[in-house]
Parts: structure tokens; C-alpha cells; sequence
């Protein structure tokens, strides 16, 4: 599916306001998080390297959120029923997601975009993307602590190309990186400004 087709994915256009954080300010972020040019060559091999597996990887992060009621009850209706449609509307964002992360220049349009998924995970703007009647923000706790499982379940993925032990290591490292840097993004609307 090309990135025009997927509801909701408003990447780069007008309806995605600028974000609060400066590209100076991310910059310090990157060198906070020790991100350099390795991490982006990296990270543009393992877009290649994942390109073929996008729906395997959400197979797999589908099925750990499927297993586990306190986080699918944010996929839920206001009854506790897994909302089906919604589920599947936000999976094809999240596999476009993964070839964002891996492709894209971490330039203003990302910075954008970040804030948007932030907004998107916070009580501005959950479920009005795809119009559901769902709870009403993603607990700031599992926001953080999702790192983990998003980043350990890659590297079997990272390692199915044949590429070698220190390659599939930094494909690795690089993404991990990249999640902290945008998870920090995303809790921006969690927290006043002045303590962000
Ligand atoms: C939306 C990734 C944490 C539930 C999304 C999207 C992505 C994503 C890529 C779609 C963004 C878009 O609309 O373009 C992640 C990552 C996380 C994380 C990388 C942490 C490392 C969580 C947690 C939950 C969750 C812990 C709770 C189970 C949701 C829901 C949506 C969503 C319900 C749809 C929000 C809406 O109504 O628009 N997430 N997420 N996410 N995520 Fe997360």
C-alpha cells in the first residue's frame, strides 16, 4: 500500500502542526542518546532488511499486545471489547511507522510528525484519527516501558538476511536509539512544558 492510501497517515502535510521541540533541542537529544551518521547508515540497511518483513514484525508485537488485557484494553470500546477496525487502522500506520524510523530524514517533518504521534497517544488526539470510542490516552507508564518489548523482539528480524554479527548489532543498537529519541518526543503533551 502506497503511504497515500493509509488513513490517517498525514506525514508532511498541512494538517500536522509544527513541534514544540527545536531542531537545536533535538540535536541535543541525538547526542544524548550517543546518534550519529553510523546510526542513520545503520538504520537505512535495516529498512532494507525489514522492507519484507513489515507485517511478520506486527504479527509479532499484535500478538504480545492480543495476549495481554491491560494493553489491549486501550484497543478497546467503552464495553472492554477489542475494537477490531480500529486495531487494524492503526496497523497499517504502524507498518509505514517502521519504514518511517528506519528511511526518513530526521529533519522538521519528523520532528512534526513526532509530536503528532505523541498527540496521538495523549488525550488531544487519541481515537479521533479513526473516530473511535476508545479510553481516552495511552498511560504515560507503558508509553515508556514499551521500549523495551518493541526493541528486544527486532533483532530475530534484523538477523534473518545473512548480515553478520556485528551488522545485525548495529542495526540494532541504531534502532533502539531511534525509539528513545522518539518516545521522548512523544511524551512532550504528558508533561508541563517547563519541566519537559
Ligand atoms: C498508535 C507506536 C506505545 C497503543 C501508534 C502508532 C504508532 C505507535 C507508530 C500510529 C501512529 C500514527 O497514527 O501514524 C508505538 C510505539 C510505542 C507505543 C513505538 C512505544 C515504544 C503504545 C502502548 C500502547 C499503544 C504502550 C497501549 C497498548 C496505541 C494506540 C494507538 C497507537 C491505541 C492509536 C492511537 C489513536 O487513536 O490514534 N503507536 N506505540 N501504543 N498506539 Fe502506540
Amino acid at each position: 500500500m502506497g503511504e497515500k492510501e493509509i488513513p490517517g497517515y498525514t506525514y508532511g502535510t498541512q494538517a500536522v502542526a509544527k513541534s514544540p521541540v527545536s531542531l537545536e533541542d533535538f540535536d541535543l537529544l541525538k547526542k544524548t542518546v550517543l546518534f550519529t551518521e553510523e546510526d542513520e547508515k545503520y538504520l537505512r540497511l535495516a529498512g532494507q532488511v525489514l522492507v519484507d518483513q513489515v507485517e511478520d514484525v506486527l504479527d509479532v508485537w499484535y500478538g504480545f499486545v492480543g495476549s495481554h488485557p491491560h494493553l489491549l484494553r486501550y484497543f478497546s470500546d467503552l464495553q472492554g471489547e477489542p475494537d477490531s477496525s480500529y486495531l487494524a487502522a492503526v496497523r497499517k500506520r504502524f507498518a509505514q511507522w517502521i519504514l518511517d524510523t528506519c528511511n526518513r530524514a530526521y529533519d522538521q517533518d519528523w520532528l512534526n510528525y513526532q509530536h503528532e504521534i505523541g498527540l496521538r497517544h495523549y488525550h488531544t488526539k487519541k481515537n479521533k484519527t479513526d473516530n473511535v470510542q476508545s479510553v481516552p490516552i495511552i498511560s504515560y507508564r507503558y508509553l515508556i516501558a514499551f521500549i523495551y518489548p518493541i526493541t528486544a523482539t527486532m533483532k530475530p528480524f534484523l538477523e534473518k538476511k545473512g548480515h553478520s554479527a556485528e551488522e545485525v548489532e548495529k542495526m540494532h543498537q541504531a534502532w533502539f536509539k531511534s525509539l528513545v529519541l522518539q518516545v521522548t518526543l512523544w511524551t512532550n503533551p504528558y508533561l508541563r512544558q517547563e519541566d519537559y
